[in-house]
């Protein structure tokens, strides 16, 4: 598929009209060009169209088709909107089977330059039309339906520079959420942690990248306890993989750390069996990690990107762990396992630790780490839990700034005292089962000792159980467009 930027009029492709929900007619059509278009309000007006967030009404127009498109209300207007918009057109195009389309790169009501509008644009058509079809036949009435041609249309032609390569980023970035999406959605015995490893040395390879893997028979002999005590009762090899772009004269040095569980089961504490299938995308935070290096590194970012990635399933077996098991971590600090099935954070114990020795300037874990904290922000918050001030606030600006928004949590000291073990020096579990978000992020804190570190849970944000104008049900590849805000924007 291809994107184009144009000004003036474009004939071709269905036309995309905006409109605003609760305005009177002339001024609720934009861009300003349909809003002096008399007969184009008509037809917009005749047809009951209100203008709800991704309302669409798909009208025909002498020669041309006519898609409107609800923003919703002015007041709530907002790059997002313009993200939903492009996703919700782009899909509803396609599937009435047509092939191109135009979307007006807005202009009004302070929404950005044009490259912010174009970017908005461009991630939110291309990430709504991800589909993930790899694995079956497509039903008849969507077989052969594809859109191959977008345009964004600009007001003045000065602006095309500037958009062109605002939607150049937007393709990056889309292609990096769609691999993070394509190996979530990927079933477990496909997406194994030996796939995960050859789809990282795979990005290596292609953008000249350092990819190193620690293969599961070298973790136990390097003392990768929180690791291996995961994957010891699985018949898949744990791989270790750490994906690193590094610039000359590279600003600053971020550590991302992903939580890489190809497959929970539970292990010995075996989780019940409704919905447990969906614990294929407990490696979320892991992919996550891989398509930010790879985006960072095509955007050339100016900093150094390494990416940390525990992958391994969880499973129980005569081998697996048990619970009362001790562990000798890699940091030496030794853990009981109350629970096998709260094996995220033994598994980025050793990645925080490992993380250690490229003294970066700061370090994010990504990771599906607590049901609770579904409990608590369900679908539209990612948890965050860091003591740094500044960290929380550069990624509260990122999430705001890409829609996916964090929200802190605590990290107060007193949440410790649940961790404490009669026989190792951390358990990792409480008893209680209170505050079983906060107390997962205190368990990691004992292992990110003096790092400048932020923890982000993504159980909520990273799965949709249903279809999003830009986020099709299932994977959403979360992380990736916030994490490279948040290294894009960064001042030391
Ligand atoms: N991967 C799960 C957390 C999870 C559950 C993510 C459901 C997404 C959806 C994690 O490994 C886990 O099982 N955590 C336990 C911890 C408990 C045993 C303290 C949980 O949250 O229930
Ligand atoms: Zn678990
Ligand atoms: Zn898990």
């Amino acid at each position: 598929m291809r994107i184009q930027v144009k000004s003036g009029q474009v004939r071709d492709g269905v036309q995309v009209i905006a409109a605003l929900e609760g305005e009177q007619r002339a001024e609720r059509l934009l861009p300003a060009s349909a809003a002096r278009d008399r007969q184009l309000s008509q037809l917009v007006a005749g047809s009951g169209f209100r203008g709800a967030p991704n309302e669409t009404a798909l009208l025909p127009k002498g020669k041309q088709w006519v898609l409107a498109v609800g923003l919703g209300k002015a007041k709530d207007l907002s790059l997002d909107r313009v993200r939903q918009l492009a996703g919700a057109a782009a899909r509803t195009v396609r599937a009435r089977g047509f092939r191109h389309l135009a979307l007006p790169v807005l202009s009004e009501r302070g929404l950005g330059s044009a490259a912010d509008v174009a970017q908005a644009l461009s991630e939110g058509a291309l990430l709504g039309l991800y589909r993930y079809d790899k694995l079956k036949k497509l039903p008849k009435h969507e077989q052969g339906k594809r859109i191959e041609v977008i345009t964004l249309v600009v007001e003045r032609a000065g602006d095309i520079a500037a958009a062109k390569r605002a939607v150049e980023k937007a393709q990056v970035i889309a292609e990096a959420v769609s691999f993070v999406r394509d190996l979530i959605n990927g079933p477990s015995n496909i997406v194994t942690p030996t796939y995960l490893a050859n789809q990282a040395r795979a990005i290596a390879k292609r953008l000249r990248l350092k990819c190193t893997v620690i293969p599961f028979t070298q973790l136990k002999r390097l003392g990768f306890g929180g690791i291996v005590g995961v994957a010891q009762g699985s018949a898949q090899p744990a791989q270790f993989i750490v994906l690193e772009y590094h610039p000359p004269r590279a600003k600053a040095t971020f550590a991302l750390c992903g939580k890489g569980i190809t497959f929970d089961s539970g292990g010995i504490s075996i989780k019940p069996s409704a919905k447990m299938e969906q614990m294929k995308y407990d490696m979320s935070g892991g992919a996550a990690v891989l398509g930010t290096v790879q985006a960072a590194a095509r955007l050339r970012l100016p900093h150094r990107v390494v990416g940390i990635v525990a992958a391994t399933e969880n499973m129980p077996s005569g081998t697996a762990q048990k619970p009362g098991d001790v562990l000798k971590t890699l940091s030496g600090k030794t853990v009981e396992v109350i629970n096998t099935d709260a094996e995220g954070r033994l598994v980025l114990s050793d990645c925080l630790h490992y993380a250690k020795r490229y003294k970066p300037d700061c370090v994010v874990d990504l990771a599906t780490l607590t049901s609770a904290c579904i409990v608590a922000l369900g679908a539209e918050a990612i948890g965050l839990m860091t003591k740094d001030e500044r960290l929380a606030a550069r990624l509260n600006q990122a999430g705001k700034a890409t829609h996916e928004r964090v929200w802190r949590l605590p990290l107060w000291d007193e949440y410790k005292e649940m961790l404490k073990s009669d026989v190792a020096d951390i358990k990792n579990v409480t008893d209680t089962g209170q505050a079983g978000t906060v107390t997962a992020a205190k368990f990691l804190e004992e292992f990110a000792q003096g790092l400048p570190w932020a923890h982000l849970d993504i159980a909520g944000t990273a799965w949709a159980d249903k279809d999003r104008p830009y986020v099709p049900k299932g994977a959403v590849g979360i992380g990736v467009r916030l994490l490279i805000e948040f290294m894009e924007t960064w001042k030391k």
